[in-house]
C-alpha cells in the first residue's frame, strides 16, 4: 500500500530544537546553566557545589572569600559533602584515623558526565529546564594515607541536579568489598542569607538535637522558629525527611526548604563572632552574618552497609518559595 500520503504525526516538541542546558568544564571547575539562566559550579576537589545562581544571578549558597580552592583544605562554603564520618572520628571506631567530616571533601572526585531533562524523565516541552551532573570517588582515587587509614573497597556516585526551581544533590553509596562497614553522612550546606538576625528556623519544634556548644548535652526544641543570637551547633535527630525544614525571614517569607531523602538528621551551625576569627580560611570576619549552615545527614548513629550492598540518600533545596 502507497503510505506515502498518509498524514504526519502532529507535532510534538521534543525538546531537540528547544535551548538546552550548558556544561563546561575548565581546570576542576564543572559549571551547568539552564537556558533560562539558573547555574550551578561544582569544584572536583569534594565534589563541592560552590555556586548556585537563580535566574536572576543571585547567588544563594555561601562561599568565604578566605576558602582555598587549590585542594589545600576542604572548600569553606558552598556544600561539602562528609563522608565517612562526621565531627571527629570516635578513637574505638574504623573511621578513628581519619580527619574531621572524613576524606570526601578532601579528595578530588571524577567527572562522570551529564544527563539533561530528556534523560530525566521531566515534562520534555520545557526543555532543558534540568540538568544532573555526576561524580565519582572510590577507594583506589583516595590519598595512600586515606586509604590506608580506611581500608575498604568503596564507591560513591554523587549526583547534582539543577533544575529552576530547585538544587538537588544526593549521594550513592557502593560497599565493593567483601565485608560490611559502617558510615555516616552529611551534605553540608551554606547557606547564604543577608542577615542572621532576621531568619528563623522553622519545622524543628518537639525534636531531639544534642548541642556540641554545651558539652554534647541532649535537649528538646522549645521554639517553633529559630533565632541564631549566638554560636550555634546541634545535631537534630530523628526527623521525618519529607517535612521540610524551612529558614523564614523574621516576617515569616520562606527564603529556603530542604527536603530530605533517608536523611533524617539536620544540624544547624553557625560560628558566630569568635568562631569565625578563629578559623583561618573564614573571611570576612563579619561573613557569618551572611551565612546559616543547615546539614542534612545520617550522623545521629552509623549506617551499616553489607559486602555488595548500596545505600542513598540526598536532599532537595528550594530557594525563594
Ligand atoms: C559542623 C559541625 O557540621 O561543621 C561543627 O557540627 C563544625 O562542629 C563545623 O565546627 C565546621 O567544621 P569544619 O571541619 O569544616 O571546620
Amino acid at each position: 500500500m502507497d503510505r506515502s500520503n498518509r498524514p504526519s504525526a502532529i507535532g510534538v516538541p521534543t525538546g531537540k530544537n528547544l535551548p538546552q542546558p550548558t556544561v563546561t568544564m575548565r581546570e576542576n571547575l564543572i559549571e551547568a546553566s539552564l537556558p533560562t539562566g539558573e547555574s550551578v559550579t561544582v569544584h572536583l576537589f569534594g565534589a563541592t557545589v560552590t555556586s548556585w545562581k537563580l535566574a536572576d544571578g543571585t547567588e544563594q549558597l555561601f562561599l568565604s572569600e578566605g576558602a582555598k580552592l587549590d585542594g589545600s583544605k576542604p572548600i569553606r562554603g558552598g556544600v561539602p559533602v562528609v563522608f565517612p564520618v562526621f565531627g571527629p572520628p570516635p578513637k574505638d571506631h574504623a573511621t578513628s584515623s581519619l580527619p574531621q567530616h572524613g576524606f570526601a571533601r578532601n579528595s578530588y572526585w571524577e567527572f562522570l558526565g551529564k544527563s539533561s531533562s530528556e534523560s530525566l524523565g521531566r515534562d520534555k516541552r520545557d526543555g532543558g529546564d534540568a540538568v544532573k551532573l555526576d561524580f565519582g570517588l572510590s577507594h583506589g582515587m583516595l590519598s595512600e594515607e586515606f586509604r590506608r587509614a580506611w581500608p575498604y573497597e568503596f564507591g560513591l556516585v554523587y549526583s547534582v541536579t539543577l533544575s529552576k526551581e530547585s538544587l538537588e544533590t544526593s549521594l550513592q553509596v557502593q560497599n565493593k568489598g567483601g565485608r560490611a562497614f559502617e558510615f555516616q553522612v552529611l551534605l553540608h550546606s551554606y547557606l547564604r542569607v543577608d542577615d542572621i538576625s532576621k531568619i528563623r528556623i522553622k519545622n524543628l519544634q518537639s525534636k531531639t538535637y544534642v548541642d556540641k556548644t554545651q558539652n554534647a548535652t541532649t535537649h528538646t526544641e522549645s521554639s517553633p522558629a529559630l533565632a541564631i543570637t549566638q554560636e550555634t551547633d546541634r545535631v537534630y535527630q530523628a526527623l521525618d525527611p519529607k517535612v521540610p525544614i524551612v529558614v523564614a525571614s523574621d516576617d515569616d517569607k520562606p527564603l529556603f526548604s530542604i527536603t530530605r531523602e533517608a536523611l533524617s538528621d539536620i544540624v544547624v551551625w553557625n560560628p558566630w563572632i569568635d568562631k569565625a576569627k578563629g578559623m583561618s580560611d573564614f573571611a570576612p570576619d563579619e561573613a557569618y552574618k551572611n551565612m546559616i549552615c543547615v546539614e542534612a545527614g545520617s550522623v545521629a548513629g552509623w549506617q551499616t552497609l553489607d559486602a555488595g550492598d548500596a545505600w542513598e540518600g540526598g536532599q532537595t533545596i528550594r530557594a525563594r518559595l
